[in-house]
């Protein structure tokens, strides 16, 4: 009988597009989705520990599993992703989950079929965690979910090492693909009918470093944007500290590129900054917004904050609060800080109170959300371009996204998936646009 696998992904599209290699592996090996976790017959968890609530939540849905696995000894349940990846969590993830079978990390993902294999002709758990990373391997990516986007990987690994955060530890040092190889890849998707590719990496503004810097991120851009046609390129994530004129100017340059940029400042206080290790100050930081928004007239900004880091005082967070206004960032993720083992920052003192915390993210969202839904509301009236994506069944509605990530839905009598549609926004909420589909003549 057909075998079915259900993949649970926690974290950032870097996971989201990780999860696509993993259910590839498993494609190659006969299996197909299930609709739900109950139908499947291996389920897999690809895990984030960027913040203690994701661990928490893979924590508590793996051990929900725990009865099934007893009832039916043939069922697989695998763990990899971040989370596996610390020091120590194999260990501690075995002792409260004896019943997992496999557990993989972020080294070894592409190790995934081996593995299931290898569990195959064994009773024993399969456990097989990296100490280091290895360098780039090429992978022939059979299997994507994101259509008409797709996700491009360009390089691994971070080597800033942010006070707060665990991803250096997890994910390595940073390597990049070879150009060629993005390069192709990208083209491929395109060729193949894909309309926006996304290029991946924790800091993309220092692609090509550790390969001798004979392609810089914008030159790469420059490349990938050799391809002519209609398309969307975007790009995750820059870091602050390397976002230069070269790339403002790639971006400036092709029409392809789209003008929305997302650049994470964290927080407005110097002194915090300098406390994360970011490397640059929220003078410096507005300063980059002036010379992007004075090269890409019309561009939109969008940013990570974080609340609550150790010693962040009233004043500090007025400061983030002040930064939100001047940069007029069109939308925020914004998270409360978590302290992450290994990290500088878990072993600072100031620690903040959960309460504190609580109650200026409260403050932050509140006022991203007044700019968000005062950007959205001078999109009245207005004619915007639409990258169908996806049909909401509920609503009865097609929907998708403008260039600069806000959704926009519209009613239409066949799919439009996968086309530039322009819609005249009738109504706005909050980050989404309601529209009336305007057909070409013709049609
Ligand atoms: N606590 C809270 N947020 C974090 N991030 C990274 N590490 C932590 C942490 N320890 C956030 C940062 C980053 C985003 C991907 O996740 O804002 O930009
Ligand atoms: Fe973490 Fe900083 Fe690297 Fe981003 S740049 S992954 S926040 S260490």
């Amino acid at each position: 009988m057909e075998k079915k696998y259900y993949i649970v992904t926690y974290g950032c599209q870097m996971n989201v597009h990780e999860s696509e290699k993993l259910a590839g592996i498993l494609r190659s090996r006969g299996y197909t989705e299930a609709a739900c976790e109950e139908g499947a017959d291996i389920v897999v968890f690809n895990t984030c520990c960027i913040r203690e609530n994701a661990e928490n939540h893979a924590y508590g849905n793996i051990g929900a599993l725990k009865k099934r696995k007893k009832a039916d000894r043939g069922f697989l349940i695998a763990v990899g992703g971040c989370m596996t990846q610390q020091p120590g969590a194999a260990e501690k993830l075995r002792k409260k989950f004896p019943f997992v079978d496999i557990v993989f990390g972020t080294h070894n993902l592409e190790e995934f079929g081996a593995l299931l294999d290898q569990k195959a002709g064994q009773k024993k758990a399969v456990v097989s965690i990296p100490e280091k990373e290895g360098p780039v391997r090429e992978e022939d990516i059979s299997y994507r979910t994101s259509y008409p986007n797709a996700w491009v990987n360009i390089m691994y690994g971070c080597n800033n090492f942010c006070s707060y955060c665990i991803v250096p530890y997890v994910r390595g040092r940073e390597r990049s693909r070879a150009p060629e190889a993005v390069v192709s890849e990208a083209w491929k998707l395109l060729d193949e009918g894909y309309k926006e590719i996304t290029l991946l990496g924790q800091n993309v503004n220092s692609y090509g470093n550790d390969a001798g810097g004979q392609c810089s991120f914008p030159q790469l851009l420059h490349k990938i944007c050799e391809k002519e046609g209609k398309y969307r390129l975007r790009f995750m994530t820059s870091n602050p500290k390397d976002f230069g004129e070269e790339l403002v100017e790639a971006i400036a340059a092709h029409e392809q590129v789209c003008k929305l940029i997302h650049l994470p400042v964290q927080a407005g206080s110097d002194r915090i900054l300098r406390l994360m290790n970011r490397k640059y100050t929220a003078e410096e930081y507005l300063k980059k917004v002036e010379m992007l928004r004075r090269a890409v007239p019309g561009c939109q900004l969008s940013t990570d904050i974080m609340v609550g880091f150790p010693t962040e005082t009233e004043e500090d967070f007025q400061a983030t609060l002040d930064l939100v206004k001047a940069a007029d960032f069109s939308a925020a993720f914004t998270f409360v800080y978590s302290r992450r083992s290994g990290t500088a920052a878990a072993a600072m003192e100031g620690q903040i109170p959960e309460e504190v915390q609580k109650e200026r993210i409260m403050r932050l969202v509140e006022l991203v959300n007044a700019q968000t839904r005062e950007k959205s509301l001078s999109y009245r009236g207005k004619t915007v371009e639409i990258l169908c994506e996806d049909y909401d069944e509920k609503k009865n509605l097609y929907l998708g996204r403008d260039e600069y990530g806000r959704m926009g839905y519209f009613a239409s009598g066949r799919s439009r998936i996968g086309e530039f549609v322009k819609i005249k926004v009738s109504e706005t909420s909050g980050v989404s646009l309601a529209g009336e589909l305007i057909t070409e003549e013709g049609e």
